[in-house]
């Protein structure tokens, strides 16, 4: 539907890029009387073929053939994969930023050489509308006066003032950010003892994530937290000597200058991105609150198996607090994580207890699945 749409607006653009350059000619032809015409402006012949190649390219994607017709050979071998067809729904492939005009102009307005505007707000709103990666830059990022003063000894000790700009916030400090809410990570005392305490069955504390691997004869050496807020994840796994890299936005809250002050490495990538890893090399993936029910359940389905792509065989995928309706849990996630064909390790479902998890009907799951060595390779 929104296909058909974008392809017909396509269309008529070309008409009317068509005709403003067949006008143009025109017109030409008849002011200029004798020689040849002006040259037509190079610009507008590279929009015309840029136009035309997105029609070319459009009409190529668009599925033809129904499927209860047979597909001739040759037709076939024209069609598109459809799964680049899906994928082209969710995250147009190198075109969210020209569907952002106005955010790009804002974020592309700059003087050159010179001092970046102070916009970093812009870059994460393109960031997640799907414009990414974002555009280089030739000028000058704004950094705090403040380098940090030493190594941190502890990722749990205090997040040090004055070592991000927080001018775009409401909360000018670190510690300001820590006074919110605990669920933030800006607290350190909070923090501390996160991942490592059993309360209820939806915990997976380290020391046992670690003892279940360690008894499955598999080692962990390297973790990727996707969507894992100021890094305590990686923090955790750091005193046991494991690398953890976190995926992290800074939506509302400096999450990215909190994980690099505690010496973790922060990737700002969003959650719909190809993981920026390659195939096979880490042990562990760990998924937090930020992959659950609001994504799309296409979209997570290549999240998954991008997971499954980035991991050993024999590694491992942590779902902790997974939450979504009870109902969609049974119908529609349990298969999808079941597609991965998995070996479930731990599979923990409860009740979301909290207000909008009682009004909506929700529950958490939390699993550690585990990667097989080895797939068929038939079909
Ligand atoms: C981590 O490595 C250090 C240095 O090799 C060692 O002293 C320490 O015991 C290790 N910690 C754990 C939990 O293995």
């Amino acid at each position: 539907m929104g296909f058909t749409m974008g392809l017909n607006l396509l269309l008529l653009l070309a008409m009317v890029a068509t005709n403003i350059l067949s006008l143009y000619h025109l017109s030409s032809n008849i002011q200029s009387k004798p020689p040849a015409p002006p040259p037509v402006p190079d610009h507008l012949i590279h929009q015309l073929s840029t136009i035309r190649a997105t029609i070319n390219h459009l009409t190529s994607l668009q599925p033809s053939t129904p499927p209860s017709k047979k597909i001739p050979s040759a037709a076939a071998a024209i069609a598109a994969p459809s799964d680049l067809l899906i994928y082209t729904h969710i995250a147009p492939i190198g075109s969210s930023c020209k569907d952002n005009p106005i955010l790009l102009h804002q974020y592309m307005n700059y003087t050159p050489f010179s001092l970046c505007p102070n916009d970093a707000p812009i870059a994460e709103d393109l960031i997640l509308r799907g414009c990414h990666p974002l555009p280089r830059r030739r000028c000058f990022s704004r950094t705090p006066f403040s380098p940090p003063a030493s190594l941190p000894a502890d990722p749990f000790s205090p997040l040090p003032e004055k070592t991000a700009l927080l001018n775009h916030y409401n909360c000018k400090t670190f510690s300001c950010f820590a006074g919110l809410k605990p669920e933030m990570g800006f607290d350190m005392r909070v923090e501390k003892s996160r991942y490592l305490n059993y309360r209820t069955d939806l915990d997976l504390p380290i020391s046992q994530l670690l003892q279940l691997a360690k008894s499955a004869k598999s080692v962990i050496r390297l973790g990727l937290d996707i969507g894992g807020g100021t890094g305590t994840f990686a923090a955790q796994m750091k005193l046991q000597n494991v690398t953890v890299v976190t995926t992290t936005m800074n939506l509302g809250a400096p999450y990215n200058e909190a994980v690099a002050i505690r010496g973790l490495v922060p990737l700002h990538a969003p959650l719909q991105q190809r993981l920026p890893v390659f195939d096979g090399a880490v042990d562990l993936v760990r998924c937090g609150h930020a992959v659950n029910r609001w994504i799309p359940v296409t979209s997570m389905e290549f999240l998954f198996f991008d997971v499954d792509r980035v991991l050993r065989g024999g590694g491992y995928l942590l779902l902790d607090h997974f939450f979504s309706k009870k109902m969609d849990l049974d119908k529609v996630y349990t298969p999808l994580i079941g597609r991965l064909g998995y070996k479930k390790v731990k599979w923990a479902v409860a009740n979301k207890a909290d207000a909008s998890g009682v009004k909506n009907g929700e529950v958490y799951l939390t699993a550690l699945l585990q990667k097989p060595l080895i797939r068929s390779t038939s079909k």
